[in-house]
C-alpha cells in the first residue's frame, strides 16, 4: 500500500541521514512506523549496530529492539547528564512548525521523556500525517495521560477550557474499562479547535482557539495530567530537558 511504502522510505531515509555509525544510544519510539526504522537499522548489519544501545518507549518498543536482535537498554540507566545520540518516533500529526500531536498508541510518556533525553530526535511518518495546523487531520483530539482517580475532574477542566467532547479512551474492544498505558495512566483524547502556529502571534485561548504552546502549557498545568500528546517548544540542540520537537520530520 502507498502509506505503507511511504512509512518504509522516509524510514528508510532518516536512518540514513540521522544515525551515524559513531553513535552509541539510540533511542526508539512507538507504533507502526518505527517498525521500519529498525528495519532500516537492522539492515545495517552487526558491524554497525553492535557498539549500540536502543533505548525503548514502551513495551512494543522494547519487543520491536529485542526481536530485531538489538541491545536493550533503558532510559534509567542513562547516567544524568548524559543523552541519547539520537531518538526516533512517529508522530499522529506535524505541523508546519514541527510540533507533533503523540499519543495515538497511548507510549506518549515514555516517548517524551525519551526524545528530550536526545540530542536528536527525528519524526518518521507518512504523508497523511503532515498539516499546516494541529487539530486539522488528526480529529480525534489531544491524547493526554492522566492519573484514573483524577479524570473525573480532568474532563472537567478540559471543557472549561474549550474541548469539544474530550472522552476517556476505552479499552480494545472486548476489553471492559480503559486503556490502560505502561505506566498505569488512562489516556483521555481532547479535541480542540485546529491550533494556530505560534508564529502567527496571535491572542492565545481567545475562542478556544489557542496557539500550541499556549495550550500545552495550559493542559500540563491541570492537577492529575501526567504528560500531554503535544510535542511543542524549542527544537535543536538539546543543552536542558524539555525540548521535545524534532530537528527533522521524514514523510
Ligand atoms: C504512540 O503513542 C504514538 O505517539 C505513535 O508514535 C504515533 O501514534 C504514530 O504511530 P503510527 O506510526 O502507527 O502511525
Amino acid at each position: 500500500r502507498l502509506v505503507e511504502t511511504s512509512k518504509r522510505l522516509a524510514a528508510f531515509q532518516a536512518v540514513k541521514d540521522y544515525l551515524l555509525p559513531t553513535y552509541t544510544r539510540i533511542g526508539i519510539g512507538s507504533g507502526s512506523t518505527v517498525v521500519y526504522v529498525v528495519e532500516a537499522i537492522r539492515e545495517l548489519g552487526p558491524a554497525v549496530t553492535s557498539k549500540m544501545a536502543f533505548y525503548p518507549t514502551g513495551a512494543q518498543s522494547e519487543e520491536l529492539i529485542e526481536t530485531a536482535g538489538l541491545t536493550l537498554q533503558s532510559i534509567n540507566k542513562l547516567p544524568p547528564g548524559q543523552m541519547l545520540d539520537v531518538a526516533f518516533d512517529g508522530a499522529d500529526e506535524v505541523d508546519d512548525e514541527l510540533n507533533l500531536i503523540k499519543g495515538g498508541g497511548a507510549c506518549l510518556w515514555q516517548e517524551k521523556i525519551v526524545a528530550a533525553s536526545a540530542r536528536l530526535f527525528v519524526c518518521v511518518a507518512d504523508f497523511r500525517k503532515l498539516s499546516p495546523r494541529l487539530g486539522t487531520n488528526w480529529k480525534k483530539g489531544i491524547p493526554i495521560e492522566v492519573l484514573p482517580m483524577a479524570a473525573p475532574r480532568v474532563l472537567h477542566e478540559l471543557k472549561l477550557l474549550g474541548s469539544m467532547n474530550p472522552l476517556v479512551r476505552p479499552g480494545l474492544p472486548g476489553k471492559a474499562g480503559a486503556v490502560v498505558t505502561d505506566n498505569g495512566m488512562w489516556i483521555i483524547d481532547a479535541p480542540f479547535k485546529p491550533l494556530q502556529l505560534n508564529s502567527d502571534g496571535i491572542v492565545s485561548g481567545v475562542n478556544g482557539v489557542y496557539t500550541v504552546d499556549d495550550l500545552a502549557e495550559r493542559l500540563i498545568k491541570i492537577p492529575g495530567v501526567a504528560e500531554i500528546g503535544l510535542f511543542y517548544g524549542d527544537h535543536g540542540l538539546q543543552i536542558a530537558s524539555g525540548a521535545q520537537k524534532p530537528v527533522a520530520a521524514y514523510f
